[in-house]
């Protein structure tokens, strides 16, 4: 237990440290709430790893530069669909990709005591 407890602790500070400082973290928190509002989930996972059969493409780890995100959802290059400043402004834009650029991979099934054991 409290191996679990201190693995818990270890993963909640990891994924606070790539965030640096408040403003960020305010901002990535808003983004997610974007994200899952506008189903970009759907097509690219909750942690940008992809989706199923090619939905999305995989957006993180290696996020695009913000310009190429903002160009992205503007004027979606093939079968994206546009997200224009009607939809999202600019303030939420940036939100978006403070949360983007923080996601965190997800560790193998293996590597999470639960999974591992019930995949004995
Ligand atoms: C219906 C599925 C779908 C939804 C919903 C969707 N996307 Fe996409 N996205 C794609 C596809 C497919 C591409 C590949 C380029 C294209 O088709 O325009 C893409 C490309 C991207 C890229 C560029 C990746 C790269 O490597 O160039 C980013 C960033 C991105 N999407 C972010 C988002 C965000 C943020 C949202 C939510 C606001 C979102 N997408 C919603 C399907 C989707």
């Amino acid at each position: 237990m409290k191996m679990t407890l201190m693995g818990v602790s270890v993963l909640v500070s990891l994924s606070i440290s790539a965030v640096t400082n408040a403003a960020d973290l305010d901002a990535a928190k808003r983004g997610e709430k974007l994200y899952m509002q506008h189903q970009c989930y759907s097509c690219h996972g909750t942690n940008g790893q992809g989706g199923e059969r090619n939905a999305g493409p995989q957006i993180f780890p290696n996020p695009t530069p913000f310009v190429a995100f903002e160009l992205q959802m503007r004027t979606p290059r093939n079968l994206m669909p546009r997200y224009a400043v009607q939809n999202i402004n600019e303030a939420q834009l940036k939100d978006l990709y403070a949360f983007v650029e923080n996601m965190q991979v997800s560790p193998a099934a293996a590597k999470i005591p639960l999974l591992s054991n019930a995949m004995r």
